[in-house]
């Protein structure tokens, strides 16, 4: 068995929230060396989307193991401390405790994991997300594995005919559950069209039993208790032989759609899918981005990656993406482009209701009339 993971975290921005600075990027490149050279990991990469850095890494400890986590998060100090020297900002963002305990749950940085038995040939793709929020893999994990017009497989691979199972988690009360696709598709949407609280954590092929995807699902302003930006997600989505063709994962993503985010992550905007030169934040904070590294991994090494996005096939959903960003604007401080009240990560809200409590009086019955 190997596990790929994903352990990514904002520890600074250059400029602003926009991207990571070469810097931290070369620190990290240096680390995940390291790391290879001590026989820690068996393969590692370095990528960014915005200003979130991710190390890409296989190993045979299995998920949420504490050498690899306590490994990411010793690199993730090496790039804060990169970033208090340049004076970037927000240094450090992603990291809400002083001191490494065990594994990184509940400590800030975000991770997606799989452990899985490599097939001789292991297609997977990596999608790394800027500016927004784990639920934004909802819409695209329904497609891919439970969405016929999405995905041919489920309909003509003997493989796939079964179905998948999803195993959503509620962020709110700490409590998860698994649908069982496609018999369960209908009460699963009541949940996971509520991308804010209800995600999707992991989906499972019924037939080959294998684990198929991952995302990581933590909500930080959960974690932490007040604005610490949004919790840009990963995903894993292993592909082929049973499992949804590449092209059936990333079709999903030829629709741009929305996402809560961008601007001081308490916006709605469409999700665009882009290549990795332009994977940063710039437009409103935005719009959000997602780009997808393919690799085939062999024998634990990372061939790759493949830029997914970085294909004229895309052009269409980035031009579509681009005017839904125009028309969203265009409603300034105005629901649905201003998340509801209660998702908003920065508010006045309780500031206003001490100063301005005692000028609302109840609406009476009486209509006044004048003398
Ligand atoms: P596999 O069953 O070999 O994955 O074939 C599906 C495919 O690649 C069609 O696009
Ligand atoms: P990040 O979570 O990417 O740091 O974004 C913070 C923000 O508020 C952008 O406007
Ligand atoms: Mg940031
Ligand atoms: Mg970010
Ligand atoms: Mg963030
Ligand atoms: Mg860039």
């Amino acid at each position: 068995m190997i596990t790929l993971s994903i352990i990514k975290a904002d520890t600074g921005g250059y400029v602003g929230h926009s991207a990571v600075h070469p810097a931290m990027m070369a620190e990290a490149r240096r680390e995940i060396e390291r790391a290879k050279g001590s026989s820690l990991i068996i393969d590692g990469r370095v990528a960014s989307c915005g200003d979130d850095v991710s190390l890409i890494m296989t190993h045979v400890y299995g998920p949420d193991a504490g050498l690899i986590h306590s490994f990411a998060w010793d690199t993730f100090q090496a790039t804060t401390r990169i970033a208090r020297e340049l004076g970037l900002y927000g240094a450090g963002q992603d990291l809400l405790s002083d001191a490494f305990s065990g594994n990184l749950r509940g400590m800030g940085p975000g991770y997606a994991e799989l452990e899985f038995e490599e097939r001789p040939s292991e297609p997977v793709i990596c999608f790394l997300a800027d500016k927004t929020e784990p639920g934004a893999w909802n819409l695209p994990l329904y497609k891919i594995f439970a969405d016929p017009f999405n995905t041919a497989g489920l309909v003509i691979d003997e493989k796939m005919h079964a179905g998948f199972a999803f195993e959503v988690y509620d962020l709110f009360e700490d409590k998860r559950i698994v649908f069982d696709c496609p018999a369960d598709l209908y009460d699963m949407l009541m949940y996971i069209g509520a991308p804010a609280r209800y995600v999707v954590h992991g989906v499972h092929s019924k037939t080959l039993g294998h684990p198929a995807a991952a995302t990581s699902t933590q909500r930080l302003s959960l974690i932490a208790g007040k604005y610490v930006g949004k919790d840009d997600p990963v995903m894993i989505v292993r592909c082929q032989s049973g499992l949804p063709a590449v092209g059936e994962v990333l079709e999903p993503f030829a629709f741009p759609h929305t996402v809560a985010g961008a601007m001081r992550g308490s916006h709605h905007m469409p999700l665009l899918p882009v290549a990795v030169a332009d994977a940063h934040t710039t437009r409103f904070d935005g719009p959000p981005r997602v780009v997808a590294l393919g690799f085939q991994v062999h024998e634990g090494r990372l061939v790759g990656p493949r830029d997914l996005f970085d294909d004229p096939a895309f052009d269409r959903a980035r031009a579509q993406a681009n005017e839904m960003a125009d028309y969203f604007r265009r409603h300034g401080p105005f629901e649905p482009h201003r998340l509801p009240l209660e998702d908003l990560e920065y508010t006045t809200m309780s500031e206003l209701t001490r100063r301005l409590g005692h000028r609302w009086t109840p609406i009476t019955t009486e209509v006044a009339t004048p003398a």
